[in-house]
């Protein structure tokens, strides 16, 4: 079995990865630090596939942990690299802590992969890189734009990084996964987005004013350039997400004469607002979220999607899930969360 070494394995994305890694028959190996998850995650994982994977509760800009993991486990082959800070705001807040978490982490994975020889690794990148885009869809040869947080910055930078590292003959391969946005449960319900204190993103504050946890939903803004004035994005179910790095890991590590590094949007093509968004919650599930327009949220992209034309050619992948699906799912897993 090919054994892969899943970095912020009991995160969001991480874990929904980890149940599509092990339904495809991949042994794997977690290490998370716990700063933004919880160890539960993995019942979850293990009620969904029957195993338990591997777990490591560790910093990855921890070099010597590492090295001890990659000891103990001999013969990883493959790394997802999801473990990261991720929160924009408080990265703008604290930018040394960013820099230091999302950067180190990655320095720490590739310098140690020759030594292990681990053959390639996934990296976590995001749309967010590309800034406000000149047009729609959006592809993978745009532009980098300068990005208005230190948490956007780590991205381009890591991006960097990894595209220097191979090119400076590393004995290794990457693929680099720009999500646009993950939203969405395990259909399940046995792992779901827990967000620490009060929810940033739409979807996980959507379902808790869904569940009465928050009084009101606040619509940042309704007078943007678009057909309802709120904002457009490309909300991608996590499910789908996940199994993309599962084909990705596959494509890195048994197809020889692909390029070293590859770059891949991940998304469905289509741009939904976020009144639409808001809609087809309430169509999904029956519940009528109360709601308010409020001011723009400063840093806000107006419109953003993907053109994911690459990923579906060359990797073989496209978005399955429909759009009041991830609705449900993810207020299922509300449902499931909300204390009682
Ligand atoms: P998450 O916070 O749920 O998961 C990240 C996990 O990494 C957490 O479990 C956290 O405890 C762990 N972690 C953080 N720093 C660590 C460290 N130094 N050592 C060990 N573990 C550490 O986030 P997520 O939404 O699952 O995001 C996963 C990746 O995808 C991140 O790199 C994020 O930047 C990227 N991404 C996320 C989104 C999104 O909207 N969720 C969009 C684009 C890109
Ligand atoms: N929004 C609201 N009300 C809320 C929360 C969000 O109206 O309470 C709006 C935002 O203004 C935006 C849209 O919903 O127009 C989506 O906002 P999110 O915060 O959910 O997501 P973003 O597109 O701002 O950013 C997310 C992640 C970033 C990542 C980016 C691209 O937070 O880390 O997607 O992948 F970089």
């Amino acid at each position: 079995m090919t054994k892969i070494l899943v970095t912020g394995g009991t995160g969001y994305i991480g874990s929904h990865t980890v149940v599509e890694l092990q339904e495809a028959g991949y042994e794997v190996v977690i290490i998370d630090n716990l700063s933004n998850s919880n160890i539960q995650v993995l019942d979850g994982i293990e009620h969904i596939t029957g195993i338990r994977p591997d777990f490591v509760e560790g910093d990855v800009t921890d070099i010597n942990t590492l090295r001890k993991l990659f000891t103990d486990y001999p013969g990883i082959k493959g790394i997802i690299h999801f473990a990261a800070s991720k929160a924009v705001n408080e990265s703008v807040k604290k930018p040394l802590l960013y820099y230091r978490n999302n950067i180190t982490s990655l320095l720490n994975l590739l310098e140690l992969m020759p030594e292990y020889d681990v053959a390639g690794i996934v990296f976590s990148s995001s749309c967010t890189v590309y800034g406000e885009p000149d047009q729609n869809p959006i592809d993978e040869t745009a532009p980098i734009k300068p990005s208005t947080s230190p948490y956007g910055k780590t991205k381009q930078i890591c991006e960097e990084i990894i595209t220097d590292t191979i090119y400076a003959g590393a004995p290794i391969k990457s693929i680099i996964l720009r999500y646009f946005n993950p939203v969405g449960a395990h259909p399940s319900a046995e792992i779901g987005e827990l967000p620490l204190g009060v929810p940033q993103n739409l979807i996980p504050y959507l379902t808790q004013t869904a569940a009465a946890i928050r009084d009101e939903l606040t619509i940042f803004g309704d007078d943007y350039n678009t057909p309802d004035g709120s904002c457009i994005r490309d909300f991608i179910d996590v499910v789908d997400l996940a199994k993309a790095h599962v084909i990705a890991m596959r494509r890195m590590l048994e197809m020889k004469d692909t390029d070293k590094l590859e770059i891949f949007n991940l998304g469905t093509g289509q741009g939904l607002s976020v009144l639409e968004l808001l809609e087809s919650f309430e169509r999904a599930t029956g519940v009528k979220v109360p709601h308010k327009i409020g001011p723009r949220r400063e840093g806000d992209i107006e419109k953003i999607w993907a053109d994911p034309s690459k990923a579906n050619r060359v990797l073989g992948w496209k978005t399955e899930v429909d759009i009041d699906d991830t609705m449900r799912n993810a207020w299922r897993w509300q449902q499931k969360i909300t204390p009682t």
